[in-house]
């Protein structure tokens, strides 16, 4: 995820794209950069770091007096944060300067191509890619926009784009697929930018595009058309009533909202170029180089841990490789690591930065294991420090409690479990297929259900309010979600939860139960559903209250059912996740406390 952002207008133009980066800072802080055409040649200015770094640099400069404009703030996807891959990129002729959001799953042919056709690249982008392609089909095709929608159509994934052309000083063209874009209408000014907050001061008169849709831009006039054939479209402008901190949360009331809200797309940007192309297969670049791991410690904190937890299951079936789980604080400080030939660690982390994971990583790889990272935040220090990282390329995370990273990881998680599954010809081909083909059909199921989640969780939050402690209960690879549930209720509304393997609550724990002492159980329509069944029964038993997450035409003795879609075995968990979030956060929301920024807690524990 990063921020784009174009201007064309009567004011200068890199002061209001600084400004309106400003407001789109939230979506990438990695490195960023702005361009614009002055004397007939572009300048473009970028800066590795927040965009008070990038601020610097241009108060160092002359300013510009040009009136039209882009800019972008960047969240790593290809390429390491530094200036060389920060936007704007420039074609090899410096005629053209490109913007972009999103991923070009077939970059690495097109690079191949131009590459063979004499183009040279300064980056390790897509996007340097991408305006190579521009400018490649402007050779043959001098009409700007049809070359631009040309190079477009050969471009596969998901992007929302912003170029300038030095011979058209005063216009830009976007364009978007997959990704969002948002035209802003202004009086004698227009804008794109990737989110309405960026523009907001300056209009409230916004057209949202559409996918496969280009829109050439000036000053005082634009024109939209499609990619596909440059036929005009028939557009409706509509007026925004949100203020500017309503519009960065999306309209949402919490960040946390807002990323729980963001989990479908958070799947499909997690897959975008990591599937073949006959969805029988995961391609993991990362990992090509290395033998498969004989056994794995997976070390991380919190709901990375449990991200973690939950993979240990999808691993061990598909790949039969023995997972161990460790909390990084315990695994940095074990009397001795021991370790066999082949056999790796894994740690994972939202941030990077975890001080104690990080920690982790370090005794593990001076014990001589090989390393391997699974990161959010590109050139992290985790990330640079493991022997090889996997990004989950979800996004920045603003609301302190994790959601949508941990979607991501075990998403990764899953990814890998088929990869080695696949190299030990442990997974059939059938098997493969149809765990993509459940994996394809998450983000539309998630889209379609997470508003009537959202209103039962209200409901529930409500109902359960009063309570002052709550068992989590699940088994298998329920068993993780029930502590990350436990985890998300403590953290977020002060509410002392427990997570426990079901089968663990005649061991002690039952004894807490009484009418005041509600329990959330996950009790899928799997081969435990028996076992969880009679836990839950155990419970009621003792006047505990059961909410019970299920799927439909499950009998169960609850007194609140929460019914979710039926998918096949482990990726149930990408459905029950969202539920468990949302409780939480209702709860916490119904009970006034400070969602995204819950009290003693840090976004990243950079302290032991
Ligand atoms: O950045 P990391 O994934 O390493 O962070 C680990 C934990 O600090 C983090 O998951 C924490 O537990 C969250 N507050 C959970 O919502």
């Amino acid at each position: 995820m990063c921020g784009i952002v174009g201007y064309a207008g009567h004011r200068p133009a890199i002061p209001v794209v600084v400004e309106e980066l400003h407001r789109l800072e939230y979506r990438g802080y990695d490195s960023a950069g702005v361009a614009c055409v002055q004397q007939g040649a572009f300048r473009v200015v970028r800066a590795q770091g927040k965009l008070s770094a990038l601020e610097q640099l241009l108060s160092e400069q002359a300013p510009s007096t040009a009136t039209t404009g882009m800019g972008h703030t960047r969240w790593a996807t290809h390429g390491a944060p530094a200036v060389r891959n920060a936007h704007p990129h420039l074609s090899n002729d410096a005629s053209l300067a490109l913007v972009h959001n999103g991923i070009i799953e077939n970059y690495l042919e097109i690079k191949k191509d131009l590459a063979a056709r004499g183009y040279v690249f300064h980056s390790e982008t897509d996007t340097e890619v991408l305006v190579n392609l521009i400018q490649e089909c402007h050779r043959t095709e001098p009409d700007l926009r049809k070359a631009f929608a040309r190079a477009l159509s050969m471009a596969h994934g998901a992007y929302a784009v912003c170029l300038m052309s030095k011979d058209e000083p005063d216009a830009f063209y976007a364009a978007r697929m997959s990704a969002p874009l948002i035209l802003g209408v202004g009086t004698g000014e227009n804008f794109v930018a990737s989110d309405i907050p960026a523009f907001l001061p300056y209009t409230r008169k916004v057209v949202f595009l559409e996918d496969g849709e280009m829109v050439r831009v000036t000053s005082s006039s634009f024109a939209i058309s499609r990619v596909q054939d440059l036929s005009p479209v028939d557009y409706r402008v509509e007026t925004i009533e949100w203020d500017v901190q309503a519009a960065q949360k999306g309209g949402y009331r919490h960040f946390m909202l807002k990323e729980i809200f963001e989990q479908p797309k958070v799947l499909s940007d997690g897959m975008a170029g990591r599937l073949l192309e006959d969805a029988k297969g995961v391609r993991l670049p990362e990992l090509d180089g290395l033998p498969v791991p004989s056994r794995l410690s997976i070390v991380a904190c919190g709901t990375s841990a449990h991200a973690g937890m939950w993979g240990r299951h999808i691993i061990e079936a598909l790949a039969e490789i023995p997972i161990q789980v460790e909390i990084a604080s315990e695994y940095r400080y074990k009397e001795k690591l021991l370790f066999q030939p082949d056999e790796m660690v894994l740690v994972i982390s939202q941030s990077g930065e975890t001080a104690d994971t990080l920690a982790a990583l370090r005794r593990a790889k001076e014990c001589g294991a090989k390393v391997l990272g699974l990161c959010n935040v590109v050139g992290s220090s985790i990330a640079r420090e493991a022997d090889c990282v996997l990004y989950t390329q979800a996004g920045p995370e603003i609301s302190v409690a994790s959601t949508k990273a941990m979607c991501s990881q075990m998403l990764v998680l899953t990814l890998m479990a088929l990869y080695w599954g696949e190299r030990k010809q442990i997974v059939s081909e059938a098997t493969r297929a149809a765990c993509i083909e459940t994996l394809l059909s998450l983000p539309q199921i998630l889209e379609k259900e997470l508003p009537s989640m959202h209103a039962q969780a209200k409901v529930l939050a409500r109902k359960y309010a009063q309570a002052r402690n709550f068992f989590y209960l699940g088994r298998g690879h329920c068993y993780a979600l029930a502590l990350e549930g436990a985890l998300k209720l403590k953290e977020l509304s002060y509410i002392h939860a427990e997570g426990y393997a079901a089968g663990e609550m005649k061991h002690g724990p039952i004894a807490l139960i009484d009418s005041a002492f509600p329990t959330f159980a996950i009790c899928l329509a799997d081969e435990l559903l028996p076992k969880v069944k009679s836990n839950m029964v155990e419970v009621q038993a003792r006047q505990g209250k059961v909410i019970a997450v299920t799927t439909p035409g499950v009998d169960l003795p609850a007194d609140d059912l929460w019914i979710v879609p039926d998918v096949p075995s482990f990726m149930s968990g990408f459905i029950v996740l969202p539920v468990l979030q949302l409780f939480s956060y209702e709860m916490a929301d119904y009970l006034g406390k400070d969602v995204d920024q819950p009290r003693n807690l840090a976004k990243s524990v950079t302290v032991e």
